[in-house]
């Protein structure tokens, strides 16, 4: 590990970091006299749940030599009085710059919810228009949780997250029915009755459905029982893939992680971070990984769905940012970038086309490879093809080394699906083939603490006080697929001194963190 004074130096260069939590979390899971890792799992669960309630603010660990311990009292100087109010009013700021950003659009307004057209802003965030809308996201639920009566906050949390998991199999049965596909190109909406007679629904049931996704945004009631596609639902329709993400979350990602009470409860699979001993082991029945599964026979449809639902989840998550912010340019004529574990290609389709003197060479398991070189890449991308620019070539990361000598070799959403030691193993073999030039970029989430510490030691970015200073329900994803990671593999989102550690048990050092907006970039170097 860097020592503290090491870490501040690299983190001031940034303009973000979870330095934060390096130092803080051990003190944290002391005081729980929680040990070893099941504290670690431990604190991922709370700062989960402390993005939608405040829970007791952390205290500095007293080990951390070069770091002025701060006392409490700093620490809780948050105003009580009038923090409703403060928070009413960064709502209102925020959404005053959102609305300014889309007056200067090609578009003009803020789009309707009744809107079905795409507007340029949705592609497109700056990183002031997405920090507006993390504040709106994240002050809203805080000035709720503030103002309304704990047993209320509780049970909608409860009711939520218990059962409210009827929202997202609402979602899923949309997309399985294809609802928004039946309703497409029918503004004026399409009565219940019609639309059970099209999906093979019962109508008053697929009423029912429809009136709760309404209720939260997803289509809309023209009339009474007469629905029609709204700006959310459009985004359901079966060519989007992001439909065909929702459907693995509604299925194995659901199903998987209502058992995870049960895994954290178990002597042994609780306390393991194996990725076999997982929620998802128990609700599959199978003794393998995830990933394993997806390659046998029984998984090979749910790996289809998963491999174009990426794309989709790259869609939402703006992971694009990588391709049009990070310097390819600056790299040698010729260089080349492995896409480690890269799917389809989300990425890597993205760099051939924008960037035409790379050569791109795309490594996954072997069906992956096969969907990539037969069907994704010849229909999306047929000239890198053509011109020799991408190669496929399969790979079992865990047991054999990627292509040797490459410029970069790129790591999208790959170090989050693991748990540490698969991690090391993945970038050893890694650092094995690399050269003095190669970079290793891990391409994913980078955690923050929700407990706020001052400026001085704490580089990265934290939201304005009285808001929780990660942002709290505004950047709630990040830590959603945390605790989908540990029910599906035992993996999780890192904070920064995570992936620098991981990197060091690998013999790598850490070069430089890129914030790429919603997503970040951990970049690895030969020492
Ligand atoms: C979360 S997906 C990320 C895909 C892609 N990088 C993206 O972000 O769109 C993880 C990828 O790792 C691949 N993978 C899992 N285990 C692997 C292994 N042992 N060797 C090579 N690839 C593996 C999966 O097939 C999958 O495509």
């Amino acid at each position: 590990m860097p020592s503290a004074k090491r870490f501040k130096r690299m983190m001031s260069q940034k303009d973000f970091s979870c330095v934060s939590s390096f130092y803080f979390i051990p003190a944290f899971d002391k005081r729980l006299q929680i040990q070893g890792k099941m504290g670690a799992q431990v604190s991922s669960i709370l700062r989960h749940l402390t993005a939608y309630i405040k829970t007791p603010r952390l205290l500095p660990s007293s080990k951390v030599p070069d770091v002025e311990p701060v006392p409490p009292a700093r620490l809780l100087r948050i105003p009580t009085n009038g923090e409703p109010t403060a928070l009413a009013a960064f709502i209102t700021d925020a959404t005053k710059i959102v609305e300014a950003h889309y007056a200067r659009s090609s578009h003009p307004g803020v789009p309707s919810l009744n809107d079905t057209d795409e507007h340029p802003l949705d592609q497109d965030l700056n990183s002031e228009l997405r920090t507006a809308i993390q504040v709106i996201e994240g002050a809203c639920a805080q000035l709720s949780a503030t103002v309304a009566r704990p047993e209320h906050t509780i049970v909608n949390i409860f009711l939520q997250k218990v059962m409210a998991f009827v929202e997202p199999t609402c979602l899923g049965i949309a997309i399985t029915f294809k609802i928004p596909d039946v309703l497409r190109g029918r503004p004026g909406g399409m009565h219940i009755s019609e639309i059970g007679k099209k999906t093979g629904l019962e109508e008053r049931k697929v009423g029912r459905i429809l009136r709760l996704l309404t209720s939260r945004h997803v289509f809309t009631e023209v009339s009474e029982n007469v629905f029609a596609n709204n700006r959310l639902s459009i985004r359901l329709l079966s060519e989007n893939p992001l439909s065909n993400m929702g459907s693995c979350y509604v299925e194995e990602y659901q199903k998987s992680t209502s058992l995870l009470p049960d895994i954290l409860g178990d002597k042994m699979w609780g306390h393991s971070y194996l990725s076999t001993h997982t929620a998802f082991n128990k609700w599959s029945l199978y003794d393998g990984s995830l990933f394993a599964f997806m390659n046998a026979p029984q998984g090979l449809r749910f790996k289809a769905r998963f491999d174009v639902g990426m794309i989709g989840w790259g869609n939402a998550c703006q992971a694009h940012n990588i391709v049009y912010q990070f310097p390819w340019k600056e790299l040698p004529d010729g260089a080349s970038v492995c896409d480690l574990g890269g799917g389809v290609g989300n990425i890597s389709l993205q760099l051939a086309k924008a960037y035409p003197t790379l050569k791109l060479i795309l490594q996954d398991l072997p069906e992956t490879i096969q969907r990539a070189k037969t069907e994704v890449w010849p229909e999306k991308c047929p000239e890198a093809i053509r011109q020799k620019r991408i190669e496929f070539k399969t790979i079992d990361f865990f047991k054999e080394s990627p292509v040797a000598g490459c410029n970069v070799y790129l790591l999208k959403n790959i170090i989050h699906d693991w748990p540490d030691h698969d991690c090391v193993t993945i970038l050893t073999n890694i650092r094995k083939v690399m050269e003095p030039y190669s970079q290793i970029l891990i391409h994913e989430y980078i955690l923050q603490n929700a407990n706020r510490v001052p400026d001085e030691p704490c580089a990265f970015q934290q939201a304005p006080q009285p808001m929780l200073a990660n942002y709290g329900a505004g950047r709630i994803r990040q830590y959603n697929l945390d605790l989908c990671m540990m029910a599906m593999l035992n993996g999780e989102e890192r904070k920064l001194a995570d992936f620098v550690r991981l990197g060091e048990q690998a013999g790598l050092k850490f070069e430089k963190l890129w914030d790429l907006g919603e997503m970040a970039v951990v970049e690895l170097r030969l020492p």
